[in-house]
């Protein structure tokens, strides 16, 4: 047997012992319920998304409902598991296809991989899943198991490197079981062949595989050389009146795009000049609360908060809104915004 035949066959074999069979979007061929799953999976582990994904299918059972709704609605259901872009294009695209499919999702790899917010590794996972393709994923966890099989030196996130691999990906392709082999490569990165601590004596691959051999399985991936990663800073002014808090709406586009976050200031010289001028209010008033950390892919945010009780009700502006506690919870908000709320206003 050729070594890429080994390859697979012992992924496929060591996948119906030992891999993940009972996952919600499993053991179904319905290519909607094995979308949103792909997408919520594309930043987010397999234990975080479970939940998250019962509901947003409970809610938006299919194509249809999920483009009819309103993308508030959307951004709701997705408030905590971050990458909200995710969302806006998951609803974009279903109602892509109401329009340009007939509310049918394409079967067509091109097709698929035209939609918004869909990659090769999507369109390949959800082609294998749904209609049983013949197509490849190379995602991080499969790089990460290919680096060490075959002891590939050199940074494997690089457009180049990439470009590399995804033929030596279509080379190990099974000719059958393809879902079976993709799901077991999945579940061998996430379970086995972990970034930390690699597992190796539970691999049905490590007698075959090279860094193994050489004793340096945690030595693959190669470390990119990481820049450090800016900090930025931002004032959160949490407006409190009889009990309702004031929200601003982002635009669309961008970061946080469509969700409700507290009205900022770059400074707090800037939101003391905001807070006597907008609020007629003086500086003094308030606390200020711990800062925070939240960490984005490309920097990290400290956020103050300067949660202040305003006497009158100042009218809300263009894509602001008082909002109740529990209504603010049930809304599109940014994880450290859901913390500032359930902080300022305890159950
Ligand atoms: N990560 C990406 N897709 C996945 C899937 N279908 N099952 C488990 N983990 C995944």
């Amino acid at each position: 047997m050729n070594a890429n035949a080994d390859f697979s066959k012992k992924i496929i074999a060591w996948q119906k012992s030992e891999g993940r069979h009972d996952l919600p979007w499993q053991n179904c061929f319905d290519p909607y319920r094995i979308w949103v799953s792909e997408i919520m999976l594309q930043q987010t582990q397999v234990s975080t998304v479970i939940p998250y994904f019962n509901r947003f299918m409970s809610v938006f059972p299919d194509i249809a409902t999920l483009a009819s709704s309103s993308l508030d609605a959307v951004l709701a259901h997705w408030s905590g598991l971050g990458y909200y872009s995710r969302a806006r294009n998951l609803h974009l695209a279903a109602k892509e296809i109401m329009v340009a499919h007939g509310g049918y999702f394409p079967v067509s790899f091109e097709l698929i991989l035209g939609l918004p917010g869909i990659g090769r590794t999507t369109a390949a996972a959800l082609s294998v899943f749904a209609y049983g393709a013949r197509e490849a994923i190379l995602d991080g966890n499969v790089k990460r198991v290919f680096a060490r099989y075959f002891a590939i030196e050199g940074n494997l996130s690089g457009k180049r490197e990439e470009k590399d691999l995804w033929p030596l990906a279509y080379s190990l392709l099974p000719s059958n079981e393809i879902a079976i082999y993709t799901q077991g490569l999945m579940d061998l990165g996430a379970t086995c062949c972990k970034p930390r601590k690699p597992e190796c004596m539970r691999c049905p691959l490590h007698l075959d595989c090279v860094a193994y051999r050489q004793g340096r399985a945690h030595e693959f991936p190669s470390k990119r050389l990481r820049k450090a990663i800016p900090e930025k800073q931002t004032v959160m002014l949490v407006l409190e009146h009889e009990g309702k808090l004031l929200f601003k709406r982002h635009p669309e586009k961008g970061l946080w795009g469509g969700l409700y976050v507290f009205p900022q200031a770059e400074t707090i010289a800037e939101a003391e000049n905001f807070v006597s001028t907008w609020l007629g209010m003086d500086t003094l008033v308030g606390r200020w609360l711990e800062p925070l950390m939240h960490t984005f892919t490309h920097f990290r945010l400290s956020i103050l908060p300067w949660h202040i009780w305003v006497k009158d009700k100042v009218d809300p502006g263009r894509n602001e809104i008082w909002m109740t506690r529990s209504e603010a919870l049930g809304a599109g908000l940014p994880v450290p915004v859901r913390k500032l709320v359930r902080q300022v206003i305890p159950d």
